[in-house]
């Protein structure tokens, strides 16, 4: 189980990378009015999100169905975390949708509301983090 365990918090840090990164990309990319730039942002947003940020949610989630399932761990912390992860999961596939506005010069918010945007990852690791390690119910 440690293996798995380990493997699970290696790919949380991979996909938090991801969550972490992309938005902050959003925001200069909202900022940018020369092409140059523009056509940059475009190339490294989909390489972080399909080649890292992806692979590293599937994998976490994965990781952490088989932690799950084959250990039987249960209990409130559980159910809350799992609460935690859908939202994160509907957080990521947000990101997708903005990516793919960028992509076709279609996005519709201000550099300001992508820094308000970055900050919410960080609110979630906080939350699931001590919920796991702590448990409190
Ligand atoms: C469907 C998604 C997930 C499931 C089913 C899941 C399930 C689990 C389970 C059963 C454990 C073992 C708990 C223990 O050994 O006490 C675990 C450990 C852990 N999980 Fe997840 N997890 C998921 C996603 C995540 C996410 C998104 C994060 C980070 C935000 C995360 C962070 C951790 C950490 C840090 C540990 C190690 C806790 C410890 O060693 O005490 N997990 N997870």
């Amino acid at each position: 189980m440690l293996i798995v365990k380990s493997l699970h918090i290696i790919f949380m840090v991979t996909w938090f990378a991801g969550l972490f990164y992309l938005p902050r990309l959003l925001v200069y990319h909202a900022m940018s009015d020369d092409q140059a730039s523009i056509e940059r942002f475009k190339v490294m947003e989909r390489k972080l999100l399909y080649g890292i940020m992806t692979p590293g949610g599937v994998l976490t989630v994965a990781s952490g169905l088989w932690l799950w399932l084959s250990w039987g761990f249960y209990g409130g912390w559980l159910h809350a975390k799992l609460l935690l992860v859908l939202v994160l999961l509907g957080y990521h596939f947000w990101c997708g949708k903005l990516v793919a506005d960028f992509r076709r010069d279609r996005n519709r918010h201000s550099h300001v509301w992508y820094r308000w945007f970055n900050e919410f990852p960080v609110l979630i690791l906080v939350a699931v983090v001590f919920l796991v390690v702590m448990k409190p119910f």
